[in-house]
């Protein structure tokens, strides 16, 4: 395959690593850049096993400088870009929806400015946004978010990620930049910062502290093993028509009570503790403002077009999950310093 310079925002958070990873070891004639902030949610120890390759390079900076990331453009004359920088949770919308703005909206315009600029012969080039299905807001009991579904973003981050496809979609036709869109449903895996749903309960069930269900816990959300969302995209960069977006999801679907209780019974077995141990740390709190009640994707169009499946189910991708939590007591250590406990102590005390 023709060697291609790909620079990868936010290659140092959760799906981002594991994007990275991929890519440099089944692209070994690509030069792949990883470029991030490195802010709490980005680790480079998460890098670790490819940090030495050949094929790779760490430049730390931020999105929304614009003169960095013109200058970065103008030297490293990428090809391609898979941008996946953001600021990705929920509860920290609600509390501090400008950085969110600033990240999600402005860094992505930034890199579409710069990536126009040094373009001028668009032949080969891509400029791949990895999204969320959030930005189609909520489902009812039924249906599921096809591509064609409207968008109707609700939390802040939603809506800055809903911004962010737009001004995406907006370089496309105004500019004739290559483009193509990918919406994904809840990731889980390896390296996940401990805030977002899973790898916060296995920490708290591991140390036998509460888990905080937020209202009724009656919420749906679409789980998909963050190793298949890679591989997804791999194929979505490769194979993806220019212009389209893709919709990337499991067909799998559960409550979250359903879920935190199938992680009980899991890691009851695994810590050798008496069935029905963890589920007693349950504790229900105040639900989220605005709460998205349900989502669910419809991937057909990934699957029947590109040939894309997840390669595990979701028992067998939780057991390996949870499997490596428990072994990488190191990581979770270091990424639980600092403000970590503060953060933590004013979200969930009610
Ligand atoms: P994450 O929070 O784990 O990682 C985000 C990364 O972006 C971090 O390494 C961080 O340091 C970096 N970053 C943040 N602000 C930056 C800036 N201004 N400049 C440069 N780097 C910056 O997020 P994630 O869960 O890995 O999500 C990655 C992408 O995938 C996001 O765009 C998110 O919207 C999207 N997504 C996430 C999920 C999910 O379930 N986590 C699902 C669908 C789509
Ligand atoms: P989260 O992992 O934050 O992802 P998202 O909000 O992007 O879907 O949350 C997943 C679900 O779990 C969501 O319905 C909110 C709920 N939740 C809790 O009940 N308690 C928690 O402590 C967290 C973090 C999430």
């Amino acid at each position: 395959m023709k060697n291609k310079k790909v620079l990868i925002t936010g290659g140092a958070g959760f799906i981002g690593s594991h994007v990275v990873r991929l890519f440099v070891n089944k692209h070994p004639n690509y030069d792949i850049v990883n470029l991030d902030k490195l802010t709490y949610a980005g680790n480079l120890e998460n890098l670790t096993d490819v940090e030495n390759k050949i094929n790779y390079k760490f430049v730390k900076g931020c999105i929304t400088d614009k003169e960095f990331i013109n200058n970065l453009f103008e030297q490293e004359q990428f090809d391609s870009v898979i941008h996946l920088a953001a600021e990705s949770h929920v509860d920290r919308s609600i509390t501090n929806p400008l950085e969110f703005v600033e990240t999600n909206v402005l860094g992505t315009v930034n890199l579409l400015i710069a990536a126009n600029k040094i373009w001028k012969d668009k032949s080969d080039k891509l400029f791949y946004h990895i999204s969320t299905d959030e930005v189609y807001g909520s489902l009812g009991e039924t249906g599921l978010f096809t591509e064609t579904t409207a968008y109707d973003p609700r939390s802040p981050y939603s809506s800055a990620k809903a911004s962010s496809d737009h001004f995406v979609r907006a370089w496309a036709h105004t500019y004739d930049l290559p483009i193509v869109i990918s919406n994904c449903s809840n990731n889980y895996g390896a390296n996940q910062f401990p805030e977002k749903l899973l790898p916060l309960f296995i920490n708290n069930i591991k140390n036998k502290k509460s888990l905080p269900v937020y209202g009724d816990g009656k919420y749906t959300r679409d789980w998909l093993w963050v190793n298949d969302h890679a591989a997804a995209i791999e194929v979505i960069f490769h194979k993806g028509k220019h212009m389209e977006t893709y919709n990337i999801g499991g067909f799998n679907e559960w409550t979250n009570l359903d879920l935190i209780k199938l992680l009980c019974e899991q890691m009851d077995l695994k810590l050798g503790r008496e069935e029905g141990t963890s589920e007693k740390l349950i504790t229900y709190v105040k639900d989220r403002p605005g709460h998205d009640k349900r989502y669910a994707i419809d991937a057909t169009k990934l699957e029947k077009e590109l040939g894309w499946k997840p390669s595990v189910t979701f028992e067998e991708g939780l057991a390996i999950t949870i499997d490596w939590y428990l072994q990488n007591e190191k990581w979770m250590n270091h990424v639980t310093s600092g403000n970590y406990q503060n953060y933590y102590k004013k979200q969930y005390v009610e």
